[in-house]
């Protein structure tokens, strides 16, 4: 059901308000991924060096043993290494809100990062998008009709180090752009937990998440965080508060 509301979002979404985007069908999604909340958990409570019986104590979320905010928290600050937030994101002309100098996503990202204390990665193509709104409608529609996988410039120093990888995009044309595959496709993501966040502008999540969790089956892929494009640029406070509620909800 949310899976079909949020494809009607997307077909809504390109088929009135976008000119250059107007006139693909958004992408379709993948089954549903295995959803496991305790293995933020896990990996948190690793951290911290906690034992089995350590974590007797602790709170409960939805059905699984977890170690308090204040507790994960504090292993998420305590060397910043081992949590990373992996994004990508664009600046320059974009849907409803003008020509920006920081992209809707990478305001969300460093919201995250600044609450949990993580290292960044701003996933960029080496070919960079055309400035112009339509422009990189029409470049990112081919890119999803070809399934490309666009070249990234940099690359993440020791990813083997993270246990917690937040995953933030817009989504383009109902997926994911092109480059998230690069980036997912450029690392082993065995064993670690995957939390994805969008920003769209109508579409919601599109059905990515699950996606996400198709495409990296040994990860844990969690359920992940949508907010408007328009909202992340405009409205910082709402934002932040979004964010703030999200990650409580996941006991950081
Ligand atoms: C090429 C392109 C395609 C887009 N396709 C969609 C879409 O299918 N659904 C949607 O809700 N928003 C779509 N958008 C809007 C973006 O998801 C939204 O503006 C997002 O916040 C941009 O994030 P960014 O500034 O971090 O790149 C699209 C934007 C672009 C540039």
């Amino acid at each position: 059901m949310k899976h079909k509301i949020a494809v009607i979002a997307s077909a809504l979404f390109m088929a009135l308000t976008m000119t250059a985007c107007g006139a693909s069908e958004p992408a379709s999604a993948p089954s549903v991924a295995e959803i496991d909340k305790a293995a933020v958990q896990e990996k948190l409570n690793k951290q911290d060096g906690k034992t089995d019986e350590s974590k007797a104590d602790d709170k409960q979320f939805d059905g699984s043993t977890v170690a308090t905010q204040a507790e994960t928290k504090a292993a998420a600050d305590s060397d910043g290494k081992n949590i990373l937030v992996a994004y990508f994101s664009r600046a320059d002309e974009n849907y409803n809100v003008g020509t920006i100098e920081k992209g809707n996503t990478q305001i969300v990202a460093e919201y995250i990062a600044n609450e949990v204390g993580a290292d960044s990665f701003h996933i960029e193509t080496v070919t960079t998008y055309p400035a112009d709104y339509d422009d990189c409608c029409d470049v990112a529609k081919k890119e999803l009709a070809d399934k490309a996988r666009p070249e990234l410039n940099g690359t993440v120093d020791n990813m083997e180090q993270y246990d917690i990888v937040f995953l933030g995009y817009p989504i383009w044309w109902g997926d994911m752009p092109m480059a998230v595959y690069t980036f997912m496709d450029s690392y082993d993501f065995s064993d670690k937990v995957v939390i994805p966040f969008n920003t769209h502008e109508g579409s919601g999540e599109s059905g990515t998440y699950s996606a996400i969790g198709s495409y990296l089956p040994n990860a844990q892929v969690l359920d992940g965080m949508a907010i408007q494009g328009k909202t992340a640029q405009e409205f910082s406070s709402d934002t932040q508060q979004s964010v703030r509620d999200w990650l409580d909800g996941l006991g950081f």
